[in-house]
Order: structure tokens, then C-alpha cells, then sequence
């Protein structure tokens, strides 16, 4: 029976009406690979079901969290437990407690640490306790790395690099992103021309310390000394962002992974265990200055809400060595397997992976920046995208992303995601 979205392509229809695009996340409509998305009824371990009866090996996972496979039945009875007993206090618990602790264990950089509720506001927060501290506006980031949407991390490079920033969105106001410098990833020069420009101005550097936005590339071990000496130097902090690498390029994030103790971290995904949580922290002198403590001001009503905290506190605690290496061996499986049949087929193509996270570059290169990235055929993932989905492999919609294993994708799911390749690449020519 030919593939059919049919149920799906209904509710995108009723969608379109209520919400911009239909969706409640502009990469859900799958605009990148032009195509109409899978409207999801449920999901278990490394499986994905539609509404059209399609079963799919999930290789976004949540776009990170699922490390543990969908719907962990431990993961589930917790926060079942925690809604029985009520769902939002706002008011200090016990679970926050253990949570922080738990978290410093892998992070051990983070002395203090606040919940949020999502990965935008770890970062945001993270931005705003640097610029609170040092008393400075403006902070460097890195092109085709992703923050959030806050308004100071959606600007672009200006006319030069390192000068003023441009919006990247409408509503952004021009006065702001001034103060939002955006450099080339992987170019140690680049940091340290601004540095020597600007330093005296600098807040912070955030960035993806592997990035996931723009696909997985690895920071050179030059980008990353230079990230090591030249903030410092300057009086600027080091904002790592792993949201997404954190628990995924190891349990202890690429901090752990590259011996590399930035002044602040943000958590996100895992550690929610598939709820909305976002995590900032870092060394207590800068946490200090938020509020009560100081006069860094951020709040919120949800932050620390009792079923994200038993989801976290669950999936922290099924996140064993054991399980994460479960994860990176399915990873290095699927790459292994994919490598084989880029080559099978004479196809251009390579991946990236780093733990638990892959992409699949249509690039004869692996790519280092943002700028190789945007020369990758995309038109070809496009349809690559497609093939794969209608062989049951559910990739995520955009050539600028990461694909995410888990605990729970064993040889079966490696070897149907690897036969659909071999399918779907030399197919996907075009
Ligand atoms: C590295 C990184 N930072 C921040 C965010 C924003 O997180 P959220 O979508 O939870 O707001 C994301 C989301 O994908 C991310 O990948």
C-alpha cells in the first residue's frame, strides 16, 4: 500500500487554522524538507506510532531527551506518583534538593544551580547573570549554534564581523542585538581579533561546546584553548550550552568530555526527562548575584515543578553508565552502518558523531562551521528525509540537525535504520 499521511495531513489542515504553520515549533512542520509532518499518537522505547498507523524508528528522540527510550516505565510511575500528590506548589520541595545534588554530580562545575523550564530560559538566565556580574552588555556567540529563542541570541553577524549584530528576527530590537557579537565557530583567529578589539566589552561566550543546531561538528582543539585563555584574560566568562550536549557526548556533558570547567553551564532536555526543565548554574560567585541573593532578578512559577523534578530525578537515576553506553554503542552502530553504505553506494556524504548524537552531511567533508554546513546538499536530504520516513525511520526534518539514539535502539532498530539507508541514499540522487 503506497505511504499515506492522510490522518495526519487532516489535522495539519485544522492545525493550520489555530496555530502559525500548525505547529507549536516551527521545525515540526518539516518546511526544511518540504514536506508534511507525522502527527505523533504515542511512543515507546525507540519507537514512534502516527495517527496513520505508521510505526517509525525514532532517531529524534524529543529532539534529545529520550535517552532512556520513550515513556521509561520507571520514568512514567514516577511522575504518575508525583501527580498524585499534586502538581504544582510553588513552593521549595524536597524533590528540587535532591534534583541540584544530583545534577552537581555529573556537573560538578555548577556549585549552585537554579531550574527553569526550559532551555531558553537556562540560557537567557545564564546570558543575564554574566552581564549581571561582570557589568558588561555584550557577549560573543557563534554562527549556526542555537540558544533559545530570547531575544539577545536571535541576531546574526552585521556587515563585519565583530561589529554590531543584526536582528535574526523581526521583534528584535536593533539597540539590542547590537550588543550580541557573532563569530565563525571553529576559528580560534576570529575569537581572538575580537578579543583584542573589544575585550574590555565582553560579558561572556557562549557556546555549543559540540554542536547540534547546525548538525554535529566537534570544536578544534585550537577553538577550544582559545576558549580556554582569552575570556579569561579579558575578564569574560565561558557559557557552556548543553542543553543538547549534556548527558549525550558523555554523562558529565563535553565538560567532562573535553576537561573543560566553564564559569556557567545550561541543562536541558535530558534532564527533564522528556518534561519542560532547564538548568543554569555555575561557579558561586556569579550565582550569588542572583536574586534573593542578589540583584540578578529571575523567577518562575513552574521552575522546580514536582513532575518535571521526579521525571529528572527518574531519568538521572536510570542514566547508568551502563545505559549510556547502551546509547553511544547504538550511535557508533548506526555510523558504522551508515559509512558502509555511503561508501556501497559512491554516495557524497559523511557523519558526524560524537556519544550519542550523529548527522548524516551530504558534504564530501565533514563540515566545521556554519558556512560549510549551508553548502551541504540539502535539497538532496530533503529527499532523503521522505525516503526514510516512508521506509519507517523518523529523521529529524532539516539538514541542520542532529539525530539522538537511545538506551533502548538495539541491533534491530540499528540494522532497519541502516537498510532504509540503503534504500534511501542512492534513491535520494535525484
Ligand atoms: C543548545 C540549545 N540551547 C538551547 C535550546 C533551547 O531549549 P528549549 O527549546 O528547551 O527552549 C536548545 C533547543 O533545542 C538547544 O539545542
Amino acid at each position: 500500500m503506497a505511504f499515506s499521511l492522510e490522518h495526519s495531513e487532516a489535522l495539519l489542515e485544522r492545525a493550520r487554522a489555530l496555530m502559525p504553520g500548525g505547529v507549536n515549533s516551527p521545525v515540526r512542520a518539516f518546511r526544511a524538507v518540504e514536506g508534511h509532518p507525522p502527527f505523533i499518537s504515542k511512543a515507546r522505547g525507540p519507537w514512534l506510532y502516527d495517527e496513520d498507523g505508521h510505526r517509525y524508528v525514532d532517531l529524534v528522540g524529543t529532539w534529545g531527551p529520550a535517552i532512556l527510550g520513550h515513556a521509561h516505565p520507571e520514568v512514567v510511575a514516577a511522575v504518575c506518583a508525583a501527580a498524585g500528590r499534586g502538581t504544582s506548589f510553588g513552593a521549595p520541595t524536597a524533590a528540587e534538593v535532591v534534583m541540584a545534588e544530583k545534577i552537581r554530580e555529573f556537573y560538578p562545575a555548577m556549585d549552585m544551580l537554579r531550574l527553569v523550564n526550559s532551555g531558553t530560559e537556562a540560557c537567557m538566565s545564564a546570558l543575564r547573570v554574566a552581564r549581571g556580574a561582570t557589568g558588561r552588555d555584550a557577549f560573543v556567540k557563534f554562527e549556526g549554534c542555537y540558544h533559545g529563542h530570547a531575544d539577545s541570541f536571535l541576531v546574526k553577524a552585521g556587515s563585519g564581523a565583530a561589529t554590531f549584530g543584526e536582528p535574526d528576527s523581526a521583534g528584535v530590537p536593533a539597540d539590542l542585538a547590537q550588543h550580541t557579537v557573532t563569530l565563525p565557530y571553529n576559528d580560534p583567529d576570529a575569537l581572538a581579533a575580537l578579543f583584542e578589539a573589544r575585550g574590555h566589552e565582553i560579558a561572556a561566550v557562549i557556546l555549543e561546546p559540540v554542536t547540534g543546531n547546525m548538525g554535529v561538528i566537534k570544536p578544534s582543539e585550537a577553538f577550544l584553548d582559545a576558549l580556554r585563555t582569552l575570556p579569561k584574560q579579558h575578564g569574560a566568562l565561558v557559557i557552556f550550552d548543553e542543553v543538547m550536549t549534556g548527558f549525550r557526548v558523555h554523562r558529565g556533558g563535553a565538560q567532562a568530555l573535553f576537561g573543560f570547567e566553564p564559569d556557567l553551564t545550561c541543562l536541558g532536555k535530558v534532564v527533564g526527562g522528556g518534561l519542560p526543565v532547564g538548568v543554569y548554574g555555575g561557579k558561586a560567585a556569579y550565582m550569588q548575584h542572583v536574586s534573593p541573593l542578589g540583584k540578578v532578578y529571575q523567577a518562575g512559577t513552574l521552575s522546580g515543578n514536582p513532575l518535571a523534578t521526579a521525571a529528572g530525578i527518574a531519568t538521572l537515576d536510570l542514566l547508568t553508565q551502563d545505559a549510556f553506553d547502551r546509547a553511544a554503542a547504538a550511535a557508533d552502530a548506526v555510523t558504522e552502518g551508515l559509512r558502509q553504505v555511503i561508501a556501497e553506494t559512491k554516495t557524497t556524504a559523511v557523519v558526524e558523531q560524537v556519544g550519542t548524537m550523529l548527522t548524516l552531511f551530504f558534504a564530501a567533508e565533514a563540515p566545521k562551521n556554519f558556512d560549510e554546513v549551508a553548502a551541504c546538499d540539502h535539497a538532496r536530504f530533503g529527499r532523503f528525509h521522505r525516503l526514510m520516513l516512508e521506509e519507517g525511520v523518523y529523521l529529524p526534518p532539516s539538514g541542520y540537525e542532529a539525530c539522538f539514539l537511545s538506551a533502548e535502539h538495539g541491533p534491530d532498530e540499528v540494522n532497519a535504520i541502516v537498510d532504509a539507508a540503503r534504500k534511501a541514499l542512492p534513491a535520494s540522487a535525484g
